[in-house]
């Protein structure tokens, strides 16, 4: 008798809680919301379940496909995104491939050179506390610098799980947290506003003291299909086209950069003096440049690509603010086949034919 009131008292527990879960918290967890998931729980949990999983109703590369898939059959609860055909475009999280190295109560990042690297679903959403406002809420976070966070606030403390000090990062990849460490020289405004208060391209929208998050940057290149890093027929799960290679300006060929900075205003030299001359003229890309992240000693996200810059005859390579809009660079360039050079030699800091007025 005694042990069946236990298991009665037991049930009634998990149904005030089940109840108490979808009740209280229909208007905002997605998941928990029976007038999204009719079903409840058991739309992804099951008695017994899948073996080695938390009673999942499929495995857990596949569960959330079931909703989230690329052939909707109009079962109750499915959702109106396909993540799947997103992550089949030609740059993409691994999710697919890599999802069975997830496991529940891991600890990211990895300190481990040996781990494989992932990407799971439930690395960057909490299936149970996620909302439409917030996509995020309830994903675990990293500071980047050392610090676990419990519940992320801000998108970067998710991504920062990977892409920071991860002991398996690729050798392709680097520790993108230094990048936006607020003692940099420069970077785009992701952790904390930019450090230049003259950035007179900036479309309406923004300012300099916006901040703006990776997925601005890294996003599905189908405006009107699922949103969020998933996957990308641009590199780099780029949300634009993004020409890093030396060739013809166009619309296109900056269209991420332009997305948030005014082409006209770039093409017409309202800071750097010579813009123009470089990027229409000498079919310079920003890439030879511009870092997209930030900078730790070069102001202005000035990060030079190594494959056409290198250090003049003088064996310098630098890059100096000085006076506004007219910089002082030191370095020799190889582009569209000329070779320029910048010394400081008889005070001269352009010496091309073609130098914009007072240089
Ligand atoms: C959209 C799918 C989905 C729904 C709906 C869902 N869960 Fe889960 N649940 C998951 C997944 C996925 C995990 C494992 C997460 C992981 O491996 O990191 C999980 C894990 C759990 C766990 C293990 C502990 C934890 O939090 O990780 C419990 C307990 C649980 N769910 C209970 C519930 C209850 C009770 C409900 C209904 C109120 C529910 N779940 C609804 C997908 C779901
Ligand atoms: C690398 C992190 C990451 C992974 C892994 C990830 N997502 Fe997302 N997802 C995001 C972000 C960030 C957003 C929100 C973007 C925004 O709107 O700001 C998002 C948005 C979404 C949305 C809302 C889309 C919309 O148009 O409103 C769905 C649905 C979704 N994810 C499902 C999934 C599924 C299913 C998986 C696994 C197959 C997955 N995600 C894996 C980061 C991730
Ligand atoms: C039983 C169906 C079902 C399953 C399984 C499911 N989802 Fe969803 N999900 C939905 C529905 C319905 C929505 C509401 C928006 C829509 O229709 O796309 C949604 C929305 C979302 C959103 C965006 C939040 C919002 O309100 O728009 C994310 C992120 C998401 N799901 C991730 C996941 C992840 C991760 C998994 C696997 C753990 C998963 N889903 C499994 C049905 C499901
Ligand atoms: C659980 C780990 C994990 C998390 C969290 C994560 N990623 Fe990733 N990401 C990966 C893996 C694995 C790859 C595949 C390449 C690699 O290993 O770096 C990748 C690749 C990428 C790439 C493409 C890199 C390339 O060289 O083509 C971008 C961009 C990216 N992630 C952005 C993000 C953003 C933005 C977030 C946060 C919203 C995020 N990631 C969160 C694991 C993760
Ligand atoms: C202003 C646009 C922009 C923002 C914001 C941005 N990225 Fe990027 N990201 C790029 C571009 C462009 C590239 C490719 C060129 C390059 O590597 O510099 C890139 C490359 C990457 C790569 C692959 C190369 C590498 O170094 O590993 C990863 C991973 C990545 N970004 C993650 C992130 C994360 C995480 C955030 C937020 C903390 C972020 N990005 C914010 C534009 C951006
Ligand atoms: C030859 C090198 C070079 C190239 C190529 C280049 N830039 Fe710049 N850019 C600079 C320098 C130097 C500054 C800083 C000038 C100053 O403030 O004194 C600058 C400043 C900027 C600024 C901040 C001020 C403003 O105008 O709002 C933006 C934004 C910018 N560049 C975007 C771009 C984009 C986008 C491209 C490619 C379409 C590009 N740049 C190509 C060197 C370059
Ligand atoms: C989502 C919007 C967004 C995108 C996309 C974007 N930027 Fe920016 N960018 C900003 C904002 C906001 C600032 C102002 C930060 C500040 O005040 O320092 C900025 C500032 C800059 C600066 C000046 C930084 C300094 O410290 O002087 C440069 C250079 C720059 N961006 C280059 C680029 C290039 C190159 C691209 C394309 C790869 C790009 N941006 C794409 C939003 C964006």
């Amino acid at each position: 008798m005694k042990k069946r009131n236990n298991i009665l008292l037991l049930l009634a527990a998990l149904f005030f809680f089940i109840v108490s879960f979808s009740l209280a918290h229909a208007l905002n967890e997605t998941h928990l919301d029976r007038s999204k998931l009719p079903l409840g729980c058991v739309s992804c949990h099951k008695n017994h379940g899948t073996s080695s999983t938390v009673m999942l109703e499929r495995p857990k590369n596949q569960l959330c496909f079931k909703c989230h898939g690329n052939v909707k059959t109009g079962a109750p609860g499915e959702a109106s995104t396909d993540i799947y055909s997103v992550l089949l475009k030609q740059s993409n999280h691994p999710i697919i491939q890599t999802t069975q190295y997830h496991y529940r109560g891991e600890s990211l990042p990895e300190r481990s050179t040996t781990t494989t690297r992932h990407a799971a679903c439930f690395d960057c959403h909490n299936p149970h506390l996620l909302t439409s406002s917030n996509p995020l809420n309830g994903a675990k976070g990293y500071s980047g610098r050392g610090l676990q966070i419990n519940k992320a606030q801000y998108e970067y403390q998710v991504c920062y799980k990977c892409h920071s000090d991860s002991a398996n990062l690729p050798s392709s990849a680097s520790d993108i947290a230094s990048k936006f460490e607020a003692g940099n020289a420069a970077f785009h405004p992701v952790e904390t506003v930019g450090k230049n208060n003259n950035v007179p391209s900036l479309v309406a929208s923004l300012s300099t003291v916006s901040i703006i998050t990776c997925s601005d940057c890294h996003n599905n290149d189908d405006i009107s299909g699922a949103k969020g890093p998933h996957g990308s027929n641009y590199d780099y799960i780029l949300s634009e086209n993004y020409t890093m290679d030396t060739g013809a300006e166009s619309p296109y060929a900056y269209e991420l950069c332009y997305k948030c900075h005014r082409r006209s205003s770039l093409l017409n030299d309202d800071s750097f003096q010579a813009h123009k001359k470089h990027i229409v003229y000498e079919n310079a890309s920003c890439f030879a440049c511009h870092d997209a992240h930030g900078t730790l000693n070069y102001a202005n996200l000035i990060n030079f690509d190594t494959t056409i810059v290198t250090p003049n005859s003088l064996g310098e390579l630098n890059y100096l603010k000085v006076v506004a809009g007219k910089p002082r660079c030191f370095l020799t360039c190889h582009i569209s086949s000329q070779t320029y050079e910048h010394k400081i030699t008889g005070g001269l800091y352009c010496i091309n034919s073609n130098c914009p007025p007072g240089w």
